[in-house]
């Protein structure tokens, strides 16, 4: 895909796709809910394609339908211990979500499983999730015993109790929480910071005994369960899609968009506080709230006096798969932007951290890794340069938004641009529309 300047900024409207962190735990808590759940503004994306095919596989049925609202996803639910034994291996795909969510669902069935997945999910961290899960009673373990996929889950007897994760993240205590849902006893997961709480609102919607953390006290816990009960799913566009065009906005002169209906939940939205901090011009109108998500329509405009900022500590889960399209930003405004706290960013579907820093230093940026982050020193004209991507579709989005002030009239290259298929399909489409 080559990709150039963009001369005339970014205008007009968009709805973003729906939020795939929503829309995964929509297909999963549907699936061992009673009766059916309707889900509107599903993200079909392939990782969110991974999460259904590996419920088909375990007997669910989910349709795709339409009535005068507009597209929608049915799941027939066959309620908490409904799901059958699958004749072959669940293949989670490029999704982690799926993987480290499932795991918490199957360690409660009484048949074993076996999940697999593409080779970058396949290096992933499963111990993050085998660890907590074996404590509390569940037979998990990874077959080759590295630690990595293919994970073999069979059963065992989930006891409940108390669980301190290392890691601030959403999948790990998604899948805890989920496996308390089996368990003979309240589990509790305590997290080192608050991670997104998607699966807290939404399955206390479908009526699990569930309580959230906060920010001051990021403690989650859920009692065992007899039934979910099926409901209606609005899905809000994703905070983390809207985020390249908010980005692309900002740094392309003359720039002014609308992005309707997009989730901003507390615990999502660090991207815009950050934003701010800088300087950005973002305003958030029509705020709203359904099933306890916070949605917005968001305009931005094009923001002449962007400033570096200091990024750490607790706000880093609200932000952290936006952090390579905010160093592209930090690459545009004045003086240092330094982001610490973020190692995770080396094991999401590539090691986000040197795959960042090599494409913008690739682009002339002064950029440097750090242990825990980066260090970028923002100011310095970027030019063309084929993008590696990995087959990361943040990285490949992230360099598409540099790209547009590329100040060489030949265009970027991003290699493995369809790897942009597997949380924002219509990615390139909906950046020519705003680029008209
Ligand atoms: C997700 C949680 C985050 C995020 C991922 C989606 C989720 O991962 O990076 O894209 O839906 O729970 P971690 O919780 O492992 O940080």
């Amino acid at each position: 895909m080559k990709i150039n300047h963009a001369s005339n900024g970014l205008h007009g409207e968009l709805s973003v796709p729906g939020d795939k962190s929503i829309s995964h735990r929509a297909v999963m808590f549907g699936s061992i809910a009673s009766g059916d759940t309707v889900i509107r503004g599903f993200l079909k994306s392939a990782d969110c394609i991974s999460t259904m095919n590996c419920f088909r596989t375990m007997g669910i049925e989910i349709e795709e339908e339409r009535d005068e609202k507009g597209d929608f996803i049915r799941v027939s639910g066959k309620g908490i211990r409904g799901l059958s034994k699958p004749d072959t291996p669940l293949d989670c795909g490029n999704s982690g979500t799926t993987a480290r969510l499932i795991s918490g669902i199957l360690a409660g069935q009484d048949f074993k499983t076996v999940l697999t997945g593409d080779p970058s999910l396949s290096r992933r961290p499963m111990k993050r999730i085998i660890d907590p899960l074996k404590n509390l009673g569940a037979s998990i373990r990874s077959e080759k015993g590295n630690g990595l996929l293919p994970l073999i889950i069979e059963k065992g007897k989930l006891s409940g109790g108390e669980i301190r994760t290392r890691v601030a993240s959403a999948q790990v205590k998604s899948a805890i929480l989920l496996s308390g849902l089996y368990a003979e006893k309240e589990t509790v997961v305590i997290e080192p910071a608050l991670s997104r709480n998607h699966t807290e609102l939404m399955l206390s919607a479908f009526g699990a005994d569930i309580t959230g953390g906060s920010t001051d006290e990021p403690k989650a816990s859920v009692r065992p369960c007899r039934e979910l009960r099926g409901l209606e799913v609005n899905v809000p566009g994703d905070i983390s899609s809207a985020a390249y065009f908010i980005g692309a906005a900002l740094i392309v002169p003359g720039s002014e968009i609308v992005l309707k209906n997009v989730g901003i939940n507390p615990t999502r939205d660090g991207i815009l506080r950050v934003f701010k901090d800088m300087g950005a011009d973002i305003k958030i109108e029509n705020e709203r709230y359904e099933s306890g998500e916070k949605s917005a329509d968001l305009i931005v405009r094009y923001s002449s006096s962007l400033k570096g900022v200091e990024i750490g500590g607790d706000i880093i889960p609200t932000l952290i798969d936006e952090l390579p399209l905010i160093s592209v930003v930090a690459a545009t405004a004045d003086g240092e932007t330094v982001i610490r706290d973020a190692s995770e960013l080396k094991v999401k579907e590539s090691n986000r951290i040197s795959l960042t820093v090599n494409n913008l230093k690739a682009m002339g940026a002064d950029a440097e890794e750090r242990e825990d982050g980066l260090l970028i020193c923002g100011g310095k004209a970027l030019h063309r340069a084929s993008i590696e991507t990995a087959k990361d579709h943040r990285i490949a989005m992230s360099f598409s938004v540099a790209a547009l002030i590329n100040s060489d009239v030949r265009p970027v290259e991003i290699l493995d641009p369809s790897c942009v298929g597997i949380s924002f399909p219509e990615f390139y489409r909906d950046m020519d529309l705003l680029l008209k």
